[in-house]
């Protein structure tokens, strides 16, 4: 959505489900003092150039901002608006439901089920791992990292560990997780759920070099972006078992290419990026962005600004 003030107020929306093209972005952010976006399209230089200097604020209706050139914005000093927090509890409920499909083989069951592979009961057919007395691992504790391990605590977990760029007591004690290092991690976890947000230093971070470090029964699940993992590597894990499995919610690039090899692998999970996708939470979500774009149009504060 755009928004013109000087015209109006006047507010322009792309009225479908599909992203609006880039040529015709570049066209109709011209002059415009607010965009509300989502997290299809890319806030670069070309955008802001492309808008002009009456764009104060952006507001994007994700938590996610790794499509958001901070460093432009920031230079310009446009102010940026997000949606952390209404989204949580949708995020933690779908990672526990992906963790679950995955580490007990849902889809493959089901499929076995409508598709002739149901013989008689057999000992070791289509068996998994359980939660119960294993050790989770987080990779950047946050608030979605802490609401999974609230949610996970029940299947009896027996530990709960989590690494970081620094400790955060103040979320690992509502969990009882304990710091370690990332090969630490590695090497402790039977389910790594991956939840840091894409940054530099992230960018790759779940590659080779965490995948041979990994239990070989362990699953592997990321709901936050495609970009922290190397997907050749985590191919390559798979299909040689040096895991036991991998539920993806997002993966590079979205939509992921039909004839992608992970596809073709019975150990991966693959989502196509759902994990807030409920009618409150889209709801809520919806709300916020409005909110925090209005408030910046008005040079008030927002209910949930980034700070640049
Ligand atoms: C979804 O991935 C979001 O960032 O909100």
């Amino acid at each position: 959505m755009l928004v013109n003030a000087l015209t109006g107020p006047s507010f322009e929306m792309w009225d479908s489900d599909e992203p609006v093209p880039r040529v015709e972005l570049l066209k109709k952010v011209k002059g415009c003092d607010g965009i509300l976006c989502v997290l299809t399209e890319k806030i670069d230089a070309q955008l802001l150039e492309a808008a002009g200097p009456n764009l104060k604020v952006v507001s994007t209706m994700s938590v996610g901002f790794d499509h958001l050139s901070l460093d432009e914005l920031k230079k310009r000093g446009i102010r940026v608006g997000y949606t952390p927090d209404v989204l949580t509890d949708c995020v933690a409920e779908l990672t526990v439901a992906l963790l679950l499909a995955t580490s007990r083989r849902l889809i493959e069951a089901t499929h076995e089920a409508k598709t002739g592979g149901w013989g008689t009961w057999r000992t070791l057919w289509l068996c998994g791992h359980e939660l119960a007395n294993s050790t989770v691992g987080i990779l950047g504790l946050g608030r979605i990292g802490v609401a999974i391990a609230e949610r996970l605590k029940p299947f009896k977990v027996k530990k709960f560990i989590y690494t970081d760029v620094a400790p955060r007591p103040e979320l690992a004690n509502m969990i009882e997780a304990e710091y370690v290092s990332f090969d630490e991690l590695a090497k402790q976890s039977d389910f790594l759920a991956v939840c840091c947000a894409l940054t530099p230093e992230t960018h790759g971070i779940c590659n080779w070099n965490l995948f041979s470090k990994m239990k070989k029964n362990a699953i592997f699940i990321n709901t936050s972006r495609g970009g922290v993992v190397n997907q050749e590597d985590l191919y390559e894990a798979l299909s040689t078992g040096l895991i036991a499995g991998a539920g993806l919610d997002v993966t590079t690039p979205e939509p992921l290419p039909t004839h992608h090899p992970l596809f073709t692998l019975k150990n991966c999970v693959i989502l196509p990026h759902i994990a807030s996708a409920s009618y409150t939470t889209r709801n809520a979500m919806s709300a916020l962005a409005a909110n925090n774009l209005l408030a910046g149009l008005r040079g008030e504060p927002m209910p949930k600004e980034l700070k640049l």
